[in-house]
């Protein structure tokens, strides 16, 4: 078979490969990172070419496109969401995405984004968390367990100081699981048995669960005055996790009002209820917390700038660092309108000297 020419290859980073990145640069430093690349994204927040995610939903799950550009670099992330997947062993999120060149359309990297959506998710609720949590925020409540959830604990300590998780699962074995990763991480980590017992003093409340439905996580009898909330978990049509009457006490805080209004908690709530633009708090355009006793929620949903910001951030880390594989991925023809002549000519050199058929594991 012809040899591809040097076009012909794209960056392709493996799970292998993000999880080799991710322990050489270290968790906590990527996470540090990550808030570093999505912040000054979120300051040239106007410029991105935005559209509310391309969602396709069946009755047990999601499977997304989330497309974004800022003129010069495209991005986009494939992200499935199926709660049920974990009972018959697979994960509920799973993501792969790429970036590429706005100049020539050409790929510029192919990656896994399993392990990078959870870091990204993470950098992003520390993110919020920094610029809207009560000041010296030292203990966290972690209610969901599940793949998400170190990841969301590291960042917050790595990013805002916290000291102390307090874990709660309807599950018992995802908290017992996310005690055995965190030990020996620097945090004092609390397993509990109600989520009201995870709650107790925690100036942070994170809910990341996964259910296709309306849940009731936090009720609005749970949540005390000065605290800053993130529901990550709230992320489609018929899925949240707070009670409303939270929404009416808190101060609402959404990455693209025209993504969360349909996925958020805010679906809840009629189509006018105020919220702020994160990137605008970020950006020095709106306040963010103004008082000790004010209810900050940030109404995770997940947005694609945030990915791109990642993807980039991946793709800047690659040059010499030998952790991708050249992915043959483009057709690309001696002359560019001789595609079809291509094909022949793998034809006749197959004849020639034919090849064994590619291993399963060949890239
Ligand atoms: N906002 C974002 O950007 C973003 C990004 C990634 C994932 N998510 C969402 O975050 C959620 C968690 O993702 P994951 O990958 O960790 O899922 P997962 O399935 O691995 O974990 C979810 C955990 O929630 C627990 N749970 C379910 N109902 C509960 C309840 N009532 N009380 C306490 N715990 C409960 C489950 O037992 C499980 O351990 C999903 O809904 C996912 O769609 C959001």
């Amino acid at each position: 078979m012809l040899k591809p020419s040097r076009q012909a290859y794209v960056p392709f980073v493996s799970v292998e490969n993000m999880m080799r990145l991710v322990l050489h640069i270290g968790i906590e430093k990527m996470m540090v990172d990550l808030v570093t690349e999505i912040e000054a994204d979120f300051k040239r927040w106007p410029l991105f070419d935005k559209t509310p995610r391309v969602a396709s939903h069946s009755d047990i799950g999601v499977i997304e496109l989330m497309p974004t550009s800022d003129g010069q670099t495209y991005g986009f992330k494939y992200v499935n969401g199926h709660p049920s997947n974990t009972k018959q062993g697979l994960q509920t999120v799973t993501a792969f995405g790429l970036l590429a060149d706005v100049a020539t359309g050409y790929p510029l990297m192919l990656s896994e984004m399993t392990i990078l959506t959870a870091l990204r998710t993470a950098a992003t609720s520390a993110m919020a968390a920094k610029w809207l949590a009560p000041r010296d925020s030292k203990v966290m409540a972690m209610i969901g367990n599940g793949a998400q959830a170190e990841f969301q604990a590291l960042a917050m300590k790595a990013v805002c100081g916290i000291e102390e998780v307090r874990l709660y699962d309807i599950d018992p074995a995802a908290t017992a699981k996310c005690v055995r990763n965190l030990e020996g991480r620097g945090l004092n980590v609390v397993p509990c048995k109600t989520a009201e017992e995870a709650m107790q003093g925690a100036q942070i409340i994170t809910t990341c669960t996964a259910d296709k439905q309306y849940a009731t996580i936090l009720t609005d009898n749970m949540i005390g005055s000065g605290v800053h909330i993130n529901a990550v978990g709230g992320d489609c049509p018929g899925k949240t996790e707070l009670h409303k009457d939270i929404l009416l006490r808190s101060d609402v805080f959404v990455e693209y009002p025209e993504q969360t209004r349909i996925e958020g908690e805010i679906q809840q709530m009629p189509a006018d209820f105020p919220v702020t633009e994160l990137w605008q708090v970020i950006a020095g355009q709106a306040e963010g917390r103004r008082d000790a006793r004010q209810i900050t929620l940030f109404d995770s949903v997940g947005f694609a700038i945030e990915d791109f910001s990642a993807l980039r951030y991946v793709h800047s880390r690659l040059k010499d660092s030998g952790r991708y594989q050249d992915l043959d991925m483009i057709a690309d023809p001696d002359e560019p309108r001789d595609l079809f002549g291509m094909v022949l000519r793998a034809q006749q050199s197959e004849v020639a000297s034919p090849t064994k058929p590619a291993s399963a594991t060949a890239v």
